[in-house]
């Protein structure tokens, strides 16, 4: 069996221990202390709450994704679908859905996991106050049970249309819950400092900043080595190389690229830089369709401004050399065509830098002749 997985949340023989970070961590949420956990998209952020928060004897993990919710029914919905995922034997299930049957739910059965699942189906947006609700009784529980309350993807709380009073109710409840502790995750800096870090925001500075960065080199080789150990593969000091330059060192980006060579080469053999190049070429014809599909969606000034950022790096945008490779005349077209591929999500600006969200993405474009 292929042993890299991506995209999703990994745990066991394919998680790589961060262990100074699931101290801190760890040490947090002891105190009741609430955190943020920041960090590039596939870095680790959620395998690394889970990881450490799932082994934490005498503590629960309550676990809401909030990803891509667009109202506050989403927003009850996933909360009470954690709750009634965590702890059905414990009669938590019953209460939950007592709670919330005035909001006439209705349950089916997920297809994937076999767990019970609520969902609202109303044309009318159901108050915040039953967030309220839940966030009090999760602290009802903490009490015979401690807990910890990890809402991943919190960004998206921003998309609800009444956000700011959604927010303002979260956080006044949030705060009186002061020994159970929350982990907020999110993988969209500038929305997530919007929250922690505008002095308007109800979330100014309530939560200890945890930054998530690419694991060590040492230990994630080691990883890599042994997970391919098990077919008896080899890897060339070469390969390792390789596959660290054109994944950027971005965990989830280095075991899909781990994934593909995999998936090309034979137990009992030893791996070199050439079959890291073919591994690239499989991934690229997993990723064809959705570059494509990409590109055919943007302006000729995003496109070459996308084609700029690909040969030349995503540093000075603005300047004269960039301006003379894409051909376009004004910086200010420039401004906005990059604008919009950050709108995207096909680019992202970090330390001065605009960085393309894969990749592979950028080699894909880099050698295409687009
Ligand atoms: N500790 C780890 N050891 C090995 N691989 C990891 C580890 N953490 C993450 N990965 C790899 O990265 C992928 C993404 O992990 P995860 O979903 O935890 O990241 P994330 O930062 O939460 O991503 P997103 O920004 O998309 O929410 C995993 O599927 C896995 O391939
Ligand atoms: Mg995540």
């Amino acid at each position: 069996m292929n042993p890299f997985k991506y995209g999703q949340i990994v745990g066991d023989a394919h998680y790589c221990p961060r262990l100074k970070l699931e101290k801190t961590i760890k040490g947090h949420i002891v105190s009741g202390q609430n955190i943020l956990v920041e960090g590039e998209r596939r870095v680790g952020k959620s395998s690394l709450i889970v990881h450490t928060a799932a082994r934490m004897k005498g503590y629960r993990m309550v676990y809401i994704d909030i990803n891509q919710i667009k109202t506050t029914n989403d927003l009850i919905a996933r909360i009470v679908n954690a709750l009634i995922s965590l702890d059905k034997q414990a009669g938590v299930f019953e209460k939950v859905v007592k709670m919330v049957s005035h909001l006439r739910p209705s349950l089916s059965v997920d297809s994937f996991s076999g767990d019970p699942c609520i969902s609202f189906h109303t044309n009318e947006i159901l108050p915040p106050e039953n967030v309220e609700s839940l966030l009090d009784f999760i602290y009802g529980e903490h009490k015979n049970r401690k807990s910890i309350v990890v809402i991943d993807e919190f960004q998206d709380i921003l998309n609800l249309g009444n956000s700011d009073q959604v927010v303002a109710m979260m956080r006044s409840r949030i705060q009186f819950h002061s020994d159970m502790a929350y982990v907020f995750s999110g993988s969209v800096r500038n929305d997530m400092d919007r929250i922690f870090y505008d002095p308007d925001s109800p979330f100014f500075k309530s939560a200890i900043k945890i930054e998530v960065g690419p694991l060590s080199r040492e230990a994630f080789s080691r990883h890599i080595i042994g997970s391919f150990m098990t077919g008896r593969r080899t890897l060339e000091n070469e390969a390792v190389e390789s596959i660290y330059c054109e994944s950027g060192e971005r965990p989830g980006d280095v075991q899909e690229l781990c994934n593909a060579l995999w998936s090309i080469t034979e137990n009992d053999t030893s791996l070199n830089q050439a079959d890291v190049a073919d591994a690239l070429q499989v991934v690229f014809s997993r990723e064809k369709a959705l570059y494509e599909h990409s590109v055919s969606g943007l302006t000729s000034n995003q496109l070459r401004c996308l084609v700029g950022v690909a040969h030349l790096g995503g540093k000075g945008v603005q300047s004269g050399g960039f301006l003379k490779f894409t051909g376009i005349l004004h910086a200010s077209s420039v401004k906005k065509a990059i604008g919009r591929l950050v709108d995207l999500k096909i680019l992202y600006f970090y330390k001065k830098e605009y960085i393309f969200n894969s990749p592979f993405f950028r080699t894909w474009l880099k050698h295409s002749n687009i």
